[in-house]
């Protein structure tokens, strides 16, 4: 596949195991348990997208309030809160039922947003009800089709015991 086609994750370690980053226009679901890190690694590939790649993000949070995951990702010595404010990054808190109604929607408020600071990679974390893979993508009565429009879209859920 050719370089331009891949979405480098800037994530040391995980580029070279993917040969060379994650298929542009794909939405990756992080599956583990609580505490394996996948909140971790969808906010550090939507840090390094807007820090090092130009590519501005948007972190849509519906369990951990904005706050705390700027407090717990500053630990790694990232800071969200400056991409902010600079436009590059977007945080979205909201309940899963509003963000599942929002992109039903064809004039959604959170794509327009994304748009608005020119978001090409999106990370939701704890999408409910999608840990089984077969009920992510657009079997999943599309709700991700508009989603999927952006460049790409890293989403975490908690695989169940
Ligand atoms: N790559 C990493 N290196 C060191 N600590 C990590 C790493 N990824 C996650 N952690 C730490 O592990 C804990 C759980 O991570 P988190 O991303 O919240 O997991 P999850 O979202 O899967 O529950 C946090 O304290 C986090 O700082
Ligand atoms: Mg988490």
């Amino acid at each position: 596949m050719p370089e331009s086609d891949l979405v480098k994750t800037g994530i040391k370690g995980l580029d070279e195991v993917l040969f060379g980053g994650i298929p542009r226009g794909n939405i990756i679901l992080v599956a583990g348990s609580a505490g394996t890190g996948k909140t971790t690694l969808g906010v550090e590939f939507v840090y390094r997208g807007a820090r090092q790649f130009n590519e501005p993000g948007v972190i849509v949070l519906f369990e951990v309030a904005p706050d705390k995951l700027i407090r717990d990702a500053a630990l790694f010595g990232w800071d969200l809160r400056e991409l902010e404010r600079d436009g590059r990054l977007k945080m979205v808190f909201t309940t899963r039922q509003v963000f599942q109604q929002e992109l039903l929607q064809a004039d959604s408020v959170l794509l327009a947003e994304a748009a608005e600071i020119g978001a090409r990679r999106i990370f939701v974390d704890g999408v409910g009800g999608h840990e089984k893979p077969q009920n992510f993508g657009p079997a999943a009565g599309g709700q991700w089709d508009a989603i999927a429009r952006a460049d790409f879209c890293c989403a975490s859920a908690t695989r169940r015991r």
